[in-house]
């Protein structure tokens, strides 16, 4: 009977062991982590259009997240948003999409790059859905931040929603349906 408390003892004195190092892995400036490992450290970001943007900095969207579906770099793009657009969907939204899901889910972050005709960028505007944000057309929280760092659009951004709600049926969203039937 004296093997039950030896093998508790040893399973914690691991546990510790593994808890410390993991603390020491985190807590460093030195190491690098993995990518997938850093996007689940970051939370995701409070309601201000800063916020988001420090958020997908941090998360370094450009390099860890997906591109819309079949729409690759420097797609053509319609008025307002610019001639040409490069569009990144985080996981959830990226889910939603190939899921052909309906809608996108709480979580769900769209970021669109909007470049002039000489692939110069001229704007970024994001959409990202935030549990009971805005009801009345779901829930998604606007931004649209200029190449020089100006945010000119944050929150129920009211010009956006007038025209992406005619998208409503496709929760907003324009690029592509987000269901079968569409
Ligand atoms: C006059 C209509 C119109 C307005 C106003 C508008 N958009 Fe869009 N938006 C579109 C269209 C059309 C697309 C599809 C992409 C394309 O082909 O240009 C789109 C695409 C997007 C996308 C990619 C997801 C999707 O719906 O396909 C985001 C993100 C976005 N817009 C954000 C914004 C933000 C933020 C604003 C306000 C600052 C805004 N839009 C204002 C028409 C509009």
């Amino acid at each position: 009977m004296l093997a039950r408390p030896l093998f508790t003892g040893l399973l914690c004195g691991l546990a510790l062991v593994s808890w410390s190092c993991q603390r020491q892995e985190e807590g460093g400036e030195t190491g690098e982590m993995p990518a997938a490992e850093a996007m689940q450290e970051v939370a995701l970001p409070e309601t201000a259009g800063v916020a988001v943007w420090e958020y997908l900095e941090a998360v370094d969207y450009t390099a860890n997240w997906e591109l819309w579906p079949d729409k690759g770099e420097l797609y053509e793009g319609q008025e307002p948003h610019g001639v040409l657009l490069t569009t990144y969907l985080n996981s959830a939204a990226y889910e939603a999409v190939t899921g052909m899901a309906g809608s996108m889910p709480v979580g769900a972050i769209i970021v669109k790059e909007n470049y002039m005709p000489d692939s110069t960028l001229a704007a970024i505007t994001i959409m990202y859905k935030v549990d009971g944000y805005d009801p009345d057309n779901n829930d998604w929280y606007w931004v649209k931040r200029l190449a020089d760092g100006t945010i000119e659009v944050e929150g129920m951004g009211a010009g956006c929603i007038a025209c992406h709600a005619a998208q409503r049926d496709n929760d907003f969203v324009f690029t592509g349906s987000l269901s079968a039937e569409m």
